[in-house]
């Protein structure tokens, strides 16, 4: 049991709660981290991860990580063996439940026997992952692409085993020209290349109020599309899905935000 399971583990005991957090045969890790030398550790905190959604940390037993996990299946199904390793989070608009879903679904993933999992903040507008992880990274992304930092003094080890973060760096109101830069392929080539049993997932902006996620689409082996259920307009996800002609969409998460037992549902 990695350190922040234990850390979880106890918070969930201090609050009488006597649910299990026993490792099912899935979650035994068996591939190391990925080994960067200069990788630093910051360990993800289990207040922050409860308090925004990321139950496949926190609530390793509940529907809504099941449903995480079926998620997962299928997207390993699709992308598995042919080398599509970088997979791409994005929405019609904002505040859908992309991030949640681009944690919870790497979370998923890095639980896999045989998978490693490296998490990339492309939300360079807006950028939230460590705020859901409880992470303070003094940089990131943004450092890479403007001030030519080495990546591996950007990566972050979470304390969660097989998964490694690369937080957003330096918030910035137009990230769409630093995000198509040769840069910026140049770095998805590397991670996507680097090791072979990884998959890389990048947590963007929305579709119809940024051009981030187009740019970022072409250089994507797939494409997870979130809706949340009962807000979004049919036609402005008709409109987004439009914008995504011709790329790999994976299929598309329904976000429910009003009934938590049917929290998420995925379909093609
Ligand atoms: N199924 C859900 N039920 C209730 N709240 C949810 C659900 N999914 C996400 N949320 C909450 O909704 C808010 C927005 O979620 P999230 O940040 O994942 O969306 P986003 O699409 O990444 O937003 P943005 O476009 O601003 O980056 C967060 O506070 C998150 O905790
Ligand atoms: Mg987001």
């Amino acid at each position: 049991m990695s350190k922040i399971e234990e850390a979880l583990k106890k918070a969930k005991q201090a609050r009488g709660n006597s649910e299990t957090t026993a490792s099912s045969s899935s979650e035994v890790f068996l591939e190391k981290q990925p080994e960067y030398t200069r990788t630093r550790f910051q360990e993800v905190n289990p207040e922050q991860v409860e308090a925004n959604r990321i139950v496949t940390l926190s609530d390793k037993s509940s529907h809504v990580t099941e449903q995480y996990r079926m998620l997962r299946t299928q997207i390993l199904q699709k992308t598995e063996g042919q080398g599509d390793n970088c997979l791409m989070v994005t929405s019609s608009v904002d505040g859908e439940g992309k991030t949640t879903t681009a944690i919870n679904l790497a979370v998923a993933i890095a639980k896999e026997v045989h998978k490693t999992v490296l998490l990339v903040d492309a939300d360079l507008r807006r950028p939230s992952i460590h705020k859901y992880l409880g992470l303070t990274p003094e940089q990131g992304l943004s450092h890479y692409l403007l001030d030519n930092v080495p990546l591996e003094d950007l990566l972050i080890r979470t304390g969660v085993e097989k998964l490694t973060f690369l937080p957003a760096g330096s918030p910035m109101a137009n990230s769409t020209e630093i995000l198509r830069s040769t840069k910026m392929q140049e770095l998805i080539q590397e991670v996507k290349e680097r090791y072979k049993n990884r998959y890389v997932i990048f947590d963007t902006t929305p579709l119809l109020q940024t051009a981030d996620p187009c740019v970022l689409a072409q250089f994507m082996d797939g494409i997870v599309f979130v809706v949340q259920a009962e807000r979004t307009p049919r036609k402005e996800v008709a409109e987004a899905l439009k914008l995504l002609e011709g790329r790999n969409v994976l299929g598309v998460v329904m976000n429910n935000f009003s009934t938590p037992e049917k929290n998420y549902r995925y379909g093609t």
